[in-house]
């Protein structure tokens, strides 16, 4: 099959950054998190590689205003979308969305799925309606004030369109009113979008990578979140500093455990509300689902990541990888399937 792999890279995004803001920008004005969901070329050229020895032909393709011409030029079967953008609320729809105006078939959600994924708010509103449990959130911006009387705390505070841990840091963990209004207004102006703040859950954090579609929807071995390799006074959430600061290849954190160690039980329930929340937000061919339980052991949802981090390197600790591999798919037998689940949702043969 030709095979289009659509990225954002680092550089990438850079170069858009840049010409967006009209001059060269100096490293020190860069916030520390702005390119953690940019792609590296080792996880393009792994891919590539990946889906390479698998009898595609593949080409990379950059995210950017030049794709509409490459595309034409190149006129693939499949792109293989894993760009995530940069700007704006609607970033993880854009590389869908033209594939749906030029009628070129692509891996994974829709627009709409990646838009209202990509909104935390708008996840739990719709999760909320299907009676899938999340933690309780008000939502805060310039234009609106809310009151905090009533809410429960510890909370916690994020950017509402963001990922990989991007504005979550340690100190995203506010344990009354007054530290949360100073937290939101601050996250507010740093990201300049709505800040959600949430009741914390306090029980245990799992990832479920979910793949397939219809009535081929499987979940795979379920990735168990050990805060106890945290350094000791850190709040146990999966910060920034816990994602990219801590844990680095060299000093790996002990922080997964895959797979979960769970009762059967307990499994069951999570899988369950991994794979309803999936059909409700009308996920396709894959997702990364962030579960934690409350007090009382109920799993609820944090969010879902459909367009899933797949750095190659398995010291680079990269869940939907580490699940896949779990069940027995090494990094291109995992890519493959995704194809394979998108091909056969279009009708095409391999
Ligand atoms: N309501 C919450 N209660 C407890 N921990 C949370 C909550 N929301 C987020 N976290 C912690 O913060 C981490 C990142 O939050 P998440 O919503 O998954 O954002 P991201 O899109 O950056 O992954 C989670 O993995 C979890 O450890
Ligand atoms: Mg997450």
């Amino acid at each position: 099959m030709k095979i289009a792999l659509v990225y954002s890279s680092k550089d990438g995004l850079l170069k858009e950054f840049k010409s967006r803001q009209g001059r060269d920008i100096p490293q020190t004005e860069i916030p520390v998190d702005f390119f953690a969901e940019g792609d590296s070329p080792e996880t393009i050229q792994a891919i590539i590689h990946a889906l390479e020895s698998k009898g595609h032909q593949v080409v990379g393709i950059e995210a950017d205003q030049l794709l509409n011409g490459q595309l034409n030029g190149y006129q693939p079967d499949l792109v293989f979308n894993i760009a995530e953008g940069l700007f704006g609320d609607f970033r993880e729809s854009f590389v869908p969305m033209i594939c749906e105006k030029y009628n070129i078939p692509y891996t994974g959600s829709d627009p709409l799925t990646l838009s209202i994924c990509l909104n935390k708010a708008r996840t739990k509103e719709l999760l909320s309606y299907y009676q899938i449990p999340n933690a309780p959130f008000r939502i805060f911006s310039p234009q609106y004030e809310i009151s905090l009387d009533e809410f429960e705390f510890p909370a916690i505070v994020k950017p509402v369109s963001e990922g990989s841990s991007k504005g979550i840091f340690n100190d995203s963990v506010v344990e009354n009113i007054e530290q949360a209004n100073a937290r939101i207004w601050e996250k507010i102006e740093k990201y300049q979008q709505p800040v959600i703040l949430e009741k914390f859950l306090k029980g245990e954090e799992y990832t479920v990578a979910v793949w397939g579609n219809g009535n081929e929807i499987e979940v795979l071995p379920i990735v168990a979140i050990q805060y106890s390799s945290l350094p000791k006074d850190a709040h146990p959430i999966y910060s920034y500093e816990a994602k990219w600061v801590w844990d680095t290849p060299e000093n790996p954190l002990e922080i997964f455990q895959c797979p979960a160690p769970l009762s059967f039980a307990e499994k069951r329930k999570i899988e369950k509300v991994a794979c309803d929340t999936y059909k409700v937000l009308q996920i396709r061919d894959w997702c990364r689902i962030d579960v934690r339980l409350d007090e009382t052991g109920i799993p609820n949802i944090l969010e879902l990541n459909p367009l899933p981090g797949i750095l190659p390197n398995p010291e680079d600790n990269s869940c939907f990888p580490k699940a896949a591999r779990t069940a027995g798919y090494d990094y291109a037998g995992m890519l493959n399937k995704v194809v394979e689940f998108a091909a056969k949702r279009y009708g095409m043969k391999i």
